[in-house]
Order: C-alpha cells, then structure tokens, then sequence
C-alpha cells in the first residue's frame, strides 16, 4: 500500500470511467447538446452554469470556475483524498489499484516498515509521558486535559542521548531506518560513527498524514531551552511544506469540514479542539504555502488565517494574502483573523471560551477586505503620484487572482475605496497587457476566455496540447521550444513531451499529471475553457504557434527586454555587457 499508484493506472483509470456517470448519480445533469449541464453543486444557484463534457471528460462551471476530471470531482465533492478517490474510481470498475516501487525517489522506496517504526516510537513516547510526572505536570500547568492529550498522541522524549536509539536501533539495519526517519543523528567530528537521539527531554507531538500514519514529530522544550520546537528534518515520510498539525485530527472529527482556522502552533491547535473548535490546524514553523491551500481547499470551501496582531503577525499574514489570491474565487471563502497583541489561539481560547472565539472568526476580514486595506494605506491616492503607485503595487496583486467574479468584485471594491470609477481603475492596472510577460503570469492567465484569438501564443500553444494531445506529433523541433526565453515555456515542453509519448492521449489524462503541481490550477482553466478548436488543424495551428514564438524569441526580444529594464533601474555590469553585445549583434545583421 506505501508506493505510489502508477501513472499508467490512473490514465487507464480516467479512460475507462465516464464523468457523465459519475457527476450524473450525484447531481441531476440535463443533456444540452453535446454537453449536459446542471445547477452547480459547488455553489448557490438558481440556474444551471455548472457543464460537463463527455468529449473532454470535463467538467466546468461557469458561475464559480469550478473544473476538473471525473477524479477531480471525486476529490471537491466527497471530499476525498486523492488515493481514496483513485480507490474508490477502480473499485467501480472492479480493478485493484496497483502500488509502484519505481525507484525514482526516496519516498517510493520507504515501505510500509517506516511508518511502522514511526508509530511505535510515538508509542513509546506516550508511555514516557505517563511515567513522567514533570513532563505531565508541564501539560497539566498549560491546562490540556488527558483527553486531548490522548486524541493527539502527545508523548514525552526522555532525557537521554540513547533512549530510541537503544530500544529501536537494534541492528545495522534498524539503525539506518531510525536515521533516515529523522529520530537520530549521526555524531561528527572525532567521536564520528555513532548516532544519537534528536529528542530529548520534550513534549513530543506528533505529526499524522491523511491516513492518521505518524510521519513526523514536533518537540517542545519543558520550560526554557533553545530552540523552543524543535521538528522533524525532510524526510522521505515528511514534506513540511505540504503537512498541516492537526488535519487528521479534524477530519477524524467532523464529518464535514465546512470552514478550516490555521493557527501557527501545535498547541494551538490542541488547546482550540480541546475547547470544541475541532477545525484548527497549523502550518509547522513554515508560511503557508501554495501546497497546503491546494490541501486545504480540496477540503473546504472556507479558509480563516489566524495571526497575532502584532507586526510580526502583520507580515506573515500578507506573506500568507500573495499565496491565497490565485485561490480566490467565487464560492470560496478566504479570510484573516487578527487576534490581540500578545495573544495567541491557545492563550485566548482558554481566556475567552468557544462562542467569543468563534465570533472573532465568524468576524474576520475578508480577503478582499485585507488587500484593499493594506493598497489603501500605502498610497496617497489624491496625487498623480500616488495613483500611479496604486497601480504598481496592486496591478501584481491583482493580476494573480483568477480573472472572474470575484476579481471583478475586488476591483469594484478597490475603485470605491479609492474613489474611482472601477472602468478607470482597471483602465489604469492594464490588467490586459500583465499576460504573457508578467512576474507570474507565466502562462498568461489574464486574458479574457473567449478571446483565443488574442491570448499569448504560449497559452494558445498549451490550449491546443491540452485540448488534442495528438497536436503534438506535429511539433518537429522540441529543442528550439526549450530554448524560448518565455516564463511557462517548461510547461508547454513538458505537455508536448508527454503528449508525444503517449499514444491515445487525452485532456484529463494529462491535466491528472499535474495535481500537485502550481500550474495544476492554470492548466485545468484553461482545459475548461470554451472556444472552438479546429480539431483537425490542432497539430498545424500548434506547429505555427511554436515557430512563430521560436522567431520571436530571438536576439530582438532580449534587446527590447534590456531596454525596458534600462528605464526602471540601472544595468548590472553582465546584463550591460549583454546589452552591448545584443546591439553590436543588430547592427552586423
Ligand atoms: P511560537 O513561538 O509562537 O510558540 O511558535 P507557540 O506555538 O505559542 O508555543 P507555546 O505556546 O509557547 O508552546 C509557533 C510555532 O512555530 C513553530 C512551531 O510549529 C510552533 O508551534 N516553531 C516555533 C518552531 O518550529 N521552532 C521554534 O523554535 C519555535
Ligand atoms: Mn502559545
């Protein structure tokens, strides 16, 4: 069960199920054409906005920008994990889904062995905790009850350089898994050969994957002691940057996650689901990043951010704000707590109780609200000076947020704020020309849908791969593309390249490849969207699109590019002597 499901199963899996099936016993579809639609299950409506197409094995709704494949809809609808949904998919099918080693990285080595260990050193850890009064009394005096102490897990790492090294490491072999786990460290300098404990004398709290496996530990110091947590390093069972304290716990929790709070600490999250607020979960040590809102809005439609109120606080939350705008969307609730200076969750919670908590988060500020508020208050909107700075600072905030109704809303919101028609404020973003070009636009998302006509050739060239993977046995000269200095150009290579590879390829099969990715969000948008492709001319139109982006991207482009940057700063010395030897390139051609 521990290695990965395999590409190929989840393509055979994609083609051999109907999304019309599978939307259609959850949702009442009306055929309209080619295509059936409905009202869309993943908002309010009145009428049908929500489509869903047998050809593309897609699905899209128009009102809340909702889109993805049959496993996709698995995932947003009933709220499942991804292997869950893979497993629930095959068992419709009647098929095992099949479990790879496929050598290609350290995760799919570690066999099931590894969480074994990790659970019976968390074990270990809770019966250190009962046979010691002072790490139970410090939990006692922080007011956790053993009932939360018992839901989480939470254990005691003995004050020893050998406690889990002696009782784990029994052999060669076991010592090497308790090292690659990250529970030992191997000593250096003169003493060089051995190993030992990295916890020791702390309150150890650990971390669960989705499954409830522990894949990780947080430590507290009791008392004072450097550092004050001290976690888990990457290991091939734990990826910080996707994990969340607490998920497993809230899941186990509630049937429905109808809103999740992320908090910034362990205790956190334990002291808030000891209080009855049973969807805290909290990033660990780490700002939060695209992975786990793509996690947390798998699993519901509204996010709360939970900072301290101080300046600290401040700068983490927008840290948080830049990472959510490309998540924000109609349907969706993305918002920010500011608790009291000096006041955490865990401090107020025990302070305040469940209802008073619970209005702070019922009060917090949208993230609209936060945007428009922070732009507000770095310009002087009255001047001509200010206005232009309005522009510059929000222009990139703005320009990651997925064109639709909610961006509309913003901008409406931002106008009023600033008192301007919301056509002159938008007239002065140039949201249109932040496309191809832009610091994030990478694959040219602020275009309007319907316009392909006039959409960069880079996102016109992965609409076309995207829509007939076939396309791409057209293109002859993959090597001139990867050279093509355009942000995304990777993206379009990799597309063709798989595309290439697979026979029969298909949209879904190919969007599924790219889940846990950035571009993941992008991708499906733009597979969602309309407009009709010449199906029969796809492989030519992509052959013209590349060529014309490989012409383009000639020593002409770097130039203008040097020229433009030229204006808003000085020239490091290499990109002068670049600019140098572009212009004397020009003048002999
Ligand atoms: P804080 O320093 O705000 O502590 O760290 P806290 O959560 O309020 O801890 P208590 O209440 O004193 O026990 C917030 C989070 O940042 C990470 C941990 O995940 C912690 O819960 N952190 C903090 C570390 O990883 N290492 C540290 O040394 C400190
Ligand atoms: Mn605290």
């Amino acid at each position: 069960m521990a290695g990965r499901i395999p590409q190929s199963f989840i393509d055979e899996l994609l083609a051999r199920s109907d999304i019309v099936e599978i939307v259609g016993s959850r949702v009442q579809l009306k055929k309209a054409g080619r295509e059936w639609k409905a009202c869309c299950p993943f908002h309010n409506e009145k009428t049908p906005s929500f489509w869903v197409s047998p050809d593309k094995q897609f699905y899209h709704c128009f009102g809340c920008g909702a889109h993805g494949t049959a496993l996709g809809f698995m995932i947003e609808h009933d709220r499942l994990a991804f292997p869950d949904a893979v497993e629930e998919l095959a068992s419709r099918l009647g098929l095992t889904v099949p479990r790879e080693d496929d050598g290609r990285g350290p995760r799919e080595k570690t066999g099931e062995e590894a969480y074994e260990l990790m659970g019976a050193v968390a074990q270990f850890f809770r019966d250190c905790l009962r046979e010691t009064p002072k790490a139970r009394e410090y939990l006692e005096n922080r007011g956790l009850t053993s009932d939360s102490i018992h839901k989480f897990a939470v254990g005691y790492a003995p004050n020893a350089w050998d406690a889990v090294l002696k009782r784990f490491g029994g052999n060669d072999d076991a010592v090497k898994q308790l090292a690659q786990v990250g529970l030992i460290i191997e000593r250096s300098g003169d003493r060089a050969g051995g190993y030992y404990d990295r916890f020791r004398d702390r309150i150890m709290f650990p971390i669960r994957d989705a499954r409830g496996r522990v894949i990780a530990f947080g430590g507290r110091v009791i008392d004072q002691g450097e550092p004050k947590y001290l976690n888990s390093p990457e290991t091939p069972l734990f990826h910080k940057g996707r994990e969340l304290y607490g998920l497993y716990e809230a899941r186990q929790s509630l049937r429905q996650l109808d809103r999740l709070l992320v908090v910034e600490g362990y205790v956190d999250v334990v002291r808030l689901a000891q209080a009855g607020i049973l969807y805290g979960v909290a990033t660990l040590g780490t700002a939060t990043t695209p992975e786990h809102l793509n996690r947390l809005f798998r699993l519901t439609s509204e996010v709360v951010f939970c900072f301290d109120g101080d300046r600290a606080g401040r700068t983490a939350a927008w840290r948080a704000l830049e990472n959510a705008l490309p998540h924000a969307r109609e349907g969706r609730q993305l918002r920010f707590l500011f608790l009291p200076e000096g006041h955490d969750p865990d401090t107020l919670v025990a302070e305040e109780g469940k209802e008073a908590f619970e209005l702070r988060v019922a009060g917090a500020m949208p993230l609209s609200e936060f945007v428009v508020r922070q732009l507000a208050a770095q310009v002087d909107i009255e001047s001509v000076d200010g206005r232009a700075r309005l522009a510059e600072v929000a222009r990139p905030l703005v320009a990651r947020v997925p064109e639709g109704v909610y961006r509309e809303l913003l901008l409406d919101r931002l106008a009023q704020e600033v008192r301007m028609p919301a056509g002159r404020l938008t007239a002065l973003l140039k949201l249109d020309e932040v496309a191809g070009d832009a610091p994030r636009g990478a694959l040219g998302r602020n275009r309007q849908p319907r316009s392909e006509g006039r959409q960069p050739l880079l996102t016109q060239a992965i609409k076309l791969v995207l829509h007939h993977p076939p396309a791409a046995l057209a293109v002859t000269d993959v090597n001139a593309l990867r050279k093509v200095d355009i942000r995304g150009i990777e993206v379009l290579v990799e597309l063709i390249e798989i595309a290439r590879s697979h026979k029969d390829m298909r949209t879904m099969q190919l969007i599924e490849r790219w889940r846990d990715r950035p571009e993941w969000t992008r991708l499906s948008e733009l597979a969602a969207e309309g407009g009709l492709i010449d199906a029969a001319a796809a492989g030519k139109d992509l052959a013209k699109a590349i060529a014309k982006m490989v012409a383009e991207a000639g020593p002409g482009r770097r130039l203008d590019e040097l020229i433009a940057l030229s204006r808003d700063r000085k020239l490091s010395p290499d990109e002068q002597q670049e600019f140098q030897a572009l212009l004397a390139a020009k003048g002999a051609s």
